[in-house]
């Protein structure tokens, strides 16, 4: 099964942006973590990052006809972006989001997601871990 892993705006930062927030774990290596994790569990998981919203929107329309479970990192477009929740609403397959950070330990604005309802399930505060067990639960949940 293809499932995809989309990091919105910043997250190609990884290990230089707030470390204190966000962790060491590079954009890079968290590639390397998701595409092993998918492995050893028979998926084939490609991960993709991009500052561009127009970009996340024609990615989550692919996974939408391609009928692939998503697992959605949608940084700062997760709290107001209704063209992203949009597209992700089209999504026939699980859709997770996640975010590394407890979200609901931050600021106020970050307290609310527009993707929330319409989400499978939500992973926060985890850590870049959040993404393998992410990989994990579709590996047992989605078809
Ligand atoms: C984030 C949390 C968002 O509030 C923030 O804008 C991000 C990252 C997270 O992974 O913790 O860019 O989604």
């Amino acid at each position: 099964m293809k499932v995809f892993v989309f990091n919105g705006p910043n997250l190609g930062r990884l290990g230089k942006r707030e470390p204190a927030v966000y962790g060491a774990t590079t954009h890079e290596d968290l590639v390397a973590l998701c595409v092993s994790t998918g492995a050893e569990l028979g998926l084939d998981v490609e991960v993709r990052q991009t500052d561009h919203e127009g970009e996340l929107v024609g990615w989550l329309h692919e996974a939408a006809d391609g009928g692939n479970p998503v697992v959605l990192n949608a940084g700062a477009w997760t709290h107001y972006s209704i063209a992203v929740r949009d597209a992700a609403a089209q999504l026939s397959a699980p859709l997770i989001e996640l975010h590394i950070s407890n979200v609901h330990k931050r600021e106020q604005f970050r307290h609310h997601s527009v993707l929330s309802d319409i989400a499978t399930g939500v992973l926060v505060g985890l850590g870049v871990d959040g993404y393998p067990l992410a990989l994990r639960w579709l590996a047992s949940n989605a078809k």
